[in-house]
């Protein structure tokens, strides 16, 4: 059993983690804004019950990542698994990500979300991540973020710029824990259909892209911190 944190599980991708892991025999902190409103959590909770604990977290909140520490903490005294899934695509206008449209607040709430909660919850969260049997962090990136991969053309400047970043700190942060032998990886989950925009004709269900990163992370190791994968374990250019 695996003590495993993660974040904006009250749908999608997240919410599909929650029920894969929950499956497993793992002990899930699913957080995600107003827990209790979501049926499909509740459910979960009804079924799991000790194995699933639901935390109200904003992400973009330093004080809600502060509150949902000290809930955490009351609850485990380590993490084995912290995965940084909330995301969000546009940050409030929609479609104003092309060149000619973009928009500041936007650009910058994606940021918030997509990048700087990321490195904010690890750095809180480290006391119990120090603690965590094989611990490891899973950044959930996109292939929109790879630099090398860069060649199409139409916008996407906030959130691919936002996950080109949230690469960084992967790299970063497994430079910075490799003494304390954290494993720190960014996973692509493929393009999965989700509530998030531009997925609804994507060809991955979220049980199929969940069932591959699973495989991924369970092979992991400390060797391959510091990489940047897809949801079937190949590597992918930074
Ligand atoms: N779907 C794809 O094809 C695809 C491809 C590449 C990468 N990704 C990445 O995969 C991750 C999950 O995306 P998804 O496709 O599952 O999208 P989704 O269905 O839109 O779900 C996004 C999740 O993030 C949560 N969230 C957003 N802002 C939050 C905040 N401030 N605090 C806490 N939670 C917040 C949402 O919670 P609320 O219900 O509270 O809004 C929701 O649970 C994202 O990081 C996304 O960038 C997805």
């Amino acid at each position: 059993m695996r003590r495993i944190l993660v974040t904006g599980s009250s749908r999608g991708l997240g919410l599909e983690f929650v029920k894969q892991l929950l499956e497993k025999g793992n002990q899930i902190i699913a957080c995600n804004r107003n827990p209790l409103k979501y049926t499909d959590l509740l459910e979960l909770k009804n079924k799991f019950e000790d194995k699933l604990i639901l935390i109200d977290l904003d992400v973009s909140s330093k004080d809600s990542i502060d509150n949902a520490f000290t809930m955490i903490s009351k609850e485990v005294d380590g993490l084995d698994i912290l995965i940084n899934n909330a995301g969000i695509r546009f940050g409030g206008e929609k479609y104003c990500d092309e060149l000619g449209k973009l928009h500041k607040e936007d650009f910058c709430n994606i940021f918030s979300v997509n990048t700087v909660a990321p490195v904010l919850m690890v750095e809180k969260f480290l006391p119990l991540i120090k603690n965590g049997r094989n611990p490891i962090i899973v950044n959930i990136s996109s292939t929109s973020g790879s630099i090398g991969r860069r060649s199409r053309k139409g916008g996407g400047y906030s959130y691919s710029a936002s996950k080109a970043a949230l690469n960084m700190i992967t790299k970063a942060l497994s430079v910075d824990l490799e003494e304390d032998t954290i494993t720190v990886i960014s996973i692509h989950p493929g393009w999965v259909k989700t509530s998030m925009e531009y997925t609804e004709n994507a060809p991955l269900t979220t049980y199929e892209s969940i069932k591959g990163m699973k495989r991924v992370i369970e092979g992991l190791s400390v060797k391959d911190s510091g990489k940047f994968f897809d949801w079937e374990g190949n590597e992918l250019p930074w």
